[in-house]
């Protein structure tokens, strides 16, 4: 008997399809797992800001409710240029709720509704998370000579989350209307 389901795939998860983009097949299979991995992170960031837009409250709500909203749109448009380029190297993007879970510790966030404050911490906290992975994988794809991958890193997943965390953590500096943050630093 047939197995239907193996049937209808065209090309499984991880392999890679032929392209002529002159990078070779090793090359392109590393760039495809670095940006499956940006790929989770940034819609894990996405649906975050989309939680945070609908559930935000207090007194800066509608600043924050259109803040998230906006992010949430950049981090979409983000995520369609990283699913694009795994594609243009042959690869296979992950696309399921479920795979994100389990490529990104951003997703694990909780069901319940949480304070601006929360939000803010939280979204700041997944922008670093999405930071501290990038710039490595970014340096590691000018070396292997993959120059479209490493310059979509730069100079949009790093560039849209620097700027995005700048505006979600100025909301936590010691003036905000949100109170201050307990600092890091003991002596500061
Ligand atoms: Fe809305």
């Amino acid at each position: 008997m047939t197995d239907k389901k193996a049937e209808s795939i065209v090309q499984d998860f991880g392999s890679l399809a032929p392209v002529r983009i002159g990078l070779s097949a090793e090359v392109r299979a590393k760039s495809v797992r670095a940006l499956n991995r940006l790929l989770a992170h940034t819609m894990a960031m996405r649906d975050s800001y989309k939680k945070a837009h609908w559930q935000t409250a207090g007194a800066t709500f509608y600043e924050l409710h259109l803040l998230f909203d906006k992010h949430y749109g950049e981090q979409a448009a983000l995520m369609d240029s990283i699913a694009e380029r795994i594609q243009t190297l042959g690869g296979v993007t992950i696309a399921l709720p479920g795979d994100v879970v389990s490529e990104s510790s951003i997703a694990r966030a909780p069901r319940g509704r949480e304070s601006a404050r929360a939000q803010l911490d939280r979204l700041a906290n997944g922008h670093e998370t999405v930071l501290l992975d990038a710039r490595p994988l970014a340096r590691e794809a000018s070396d292997a000579g993959d120059d479209g991958t490493n310059d979509l890193i730069v100079s949009e997943v790093v560039r849209t989350n620097e700027l995005q965390c700048w505006f979600i953590v100025q909301h936590l500096s010691r003036h905000s209307e949100l109170g201050d943050l307990p600092s890091a630093d003991p002596s500061a």
